[in-house]
């Protein structure tokens, strides 16, 4: 595609999932507003992401993805973003002891407000509105009113993101994600919660390390690797004209970046590659997410690389799979070897949540059965055709809700009506999410060294 890039090329293009604004003198005063506002992110801190990706495309680390499938507003609070984080340091935690190799933490957080909908219409009984399409177009309610799209949302969702992005940039650096606090961490823990013994141990054993460290000289006062982590956010790239406000000129490169966030991803529904949204993402220099579904050919995969990452650059894009349990085997082990064979470099994420889901007694639900079979078959295909197993990216909340069956506690169809609280998709739990860490951590044990006799923390 040589035509110049314009951080508005894509708005001469074909779009998919664009919401119906009433007024677009307003929606139009907004961007303009939010084009003045400052960045969310630093240019600086995507470039540091891309090069910890970079690693993990070598193979020398693995990408925890995580967060909600979306953000609201009702339930935006210290508490809510503090529950996560914690239940996230824990995963990371874990993996990184299973890993034996740094892992790179990016949330689904501080941005991730618009959702693609399979249809623009939504039918209860005799009443057609327009879908719900996430906090920053319209409300959830299913009213006339609430189902507007209404641009003033976008001001607020950026307000938000900012909130939340300062809380956690405070919680990464300001001494909260210290691993003298790992058994800390264990504060939220529901009790009587199947993985609390389990992460009990292993944060014995790291405490133990630290206190052996302590005694040979190295603290988390003089060595802050062990005190502060770097945490970044990533979000869909799916309402473009937000994305547009919010991509600037670094000064120090001259490149653009989007500063909504430090790294966005493409949708399945909207990777068409003359479409608006593979046009505004190859433009800008940001880590990129694109997520791969069964019907993505090797051809089709091929030329969207070539697009988003003519240059061939590591940590420059990360390939989101999402196939379901059953139908991964069949779909992932082609995109590998074309990827292969062409000398691809990418980063391989498993998206085991989305090609899972199924309803039981009138809830979207996903059983913690298949997230997990996807994410063992995930492993054993790359260890078959000798690529990365490079990372996992899931939907999780810090609280203890109930909207995924299954995992330890077995919660049955029954027991979603009990908290299903999610704004879209079902969420593991933080029982959930870390018990998927700790089979995780084991798979990875396992693959480095088959041999060795594995001992489970
Ligand atoms: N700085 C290291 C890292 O981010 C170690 C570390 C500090 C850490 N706090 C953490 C690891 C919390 C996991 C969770 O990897
Ligand atoms: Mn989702």
């Amino acid at each position: 595609m040589a035509q110049t890039w314009t951080p508005n090329s894509w708005r001469q293009k074909p779009i998919q999932q664009v919401p119906d604004y009433p007024d677009l003198a307003a929606l139009t005063a907004t961007e303009a507003k939010l084009a003045k506002y400052p960045p969310l992110v630093f240019a600086g801190e995507a470039r540091r992401l891309k090069s910890a990706l970079a690693n993990v495309a070598e193979g020398r680390g693995f990408l925890l993805q995580g967060g909600d499938c979306a953000e609201s507003f009702a339930e935006h609070g210290a508490d809510t973003i503090r529950d996560f984080f914690r239940a996230f340091l824990q995963m990371a935690v874990v993996l990184t002891f299973g890993a034996q190799q740094p892992v790179v933490k990016v949330g689904r957080i501080a941005g991730q407000f618009a959702k693609p909908r399979s249809s623009n219409i939504e039918k209860q009984g005799d009443v057609e509105l327009p879908s719900y399409r996430g906090d920053i177009i319209n409300g959830i309610e299913f009213t006339e009113a609430e189902r507007v799209p209404d641009p003033e949302r976008q001001i607020m969702a950026y307000r938000q993101s900012a909130a939340t992005l300062n809380l956690l940039r405070a919680f990464a650096m300001g001494g909260y994600a210290n691993l003298d606090n790992v058994h800390q961490w264990m504060l939220g823990f529901v009790k009587d919660s199947p993985q609390a013994e389990r992460y009990r141990k292993l944060a014995d054993r790291i405490s133990e390390t630290m206190d052996f460290m302590k005694a040979i000289g190295i603290t988390s006062e003089n060595h802050p690797s062990l005190r502060e982590t770097d945490f970044f956010t990533s979000h869909e790239a799916l309402l473009l004209g937000y994305e547009q406000a919010l991509t600037r000129v670094d000064s120090t490169s001259g490149d653009w970046y989007a500063t909504s966030g430090h790294m966005i991803w493409i949708g399945d529904r909207t990777r068409q590659p003359d479409h608006a949204h593979i046009e505004y993402c190859r433009g800008i220099k940001n880590p990129l997410g694109l997520k791969c579904g069964p019907s993505l050919t090797a051809d089709g995969l091929l030329e969207l690389i070539d697009l988003l990452n003519p240059a061939n650059e590591a940590g420059r894009l990360t390939l989101i799979c999402r196939f379901g349990h059953d139908k991964v085997a069949e779909h992932l082990p082609r995109l590998i070897r074309a990827v292969e064979r062409e000398g691809k470099k990418v980063v391989w994420s498993c998206d085991p949540m989305h090609g899972n889901t199924i309803t039981l007694n009138n809830y979207k639900t996903r059983p913690f059965e298949r997230i997990l079979s996807e994410v063992e078959s995930f492993f054993q295909i790359h260890r078959a055709e000798g690529s990365h197993p490079g990372g996992i990216h899931i939907e999780m909340t810090g609280n203890d809700v109930t909207e995924c069956t299954g995992g330890a506690r077995a919660l049955s169809g029954d027991d979603l009506a009990d908290r299903y609280h999610t704004h879209c998709d079902p969420r593991l739990n933080a029982d959930q999410a870390l018990e998927l860490a700790f089979l995780l951590a084991e798979r990875m044990k396992g693959g480095r060294d088959e041999k060795k006799l594995v001992v489970n923390g």
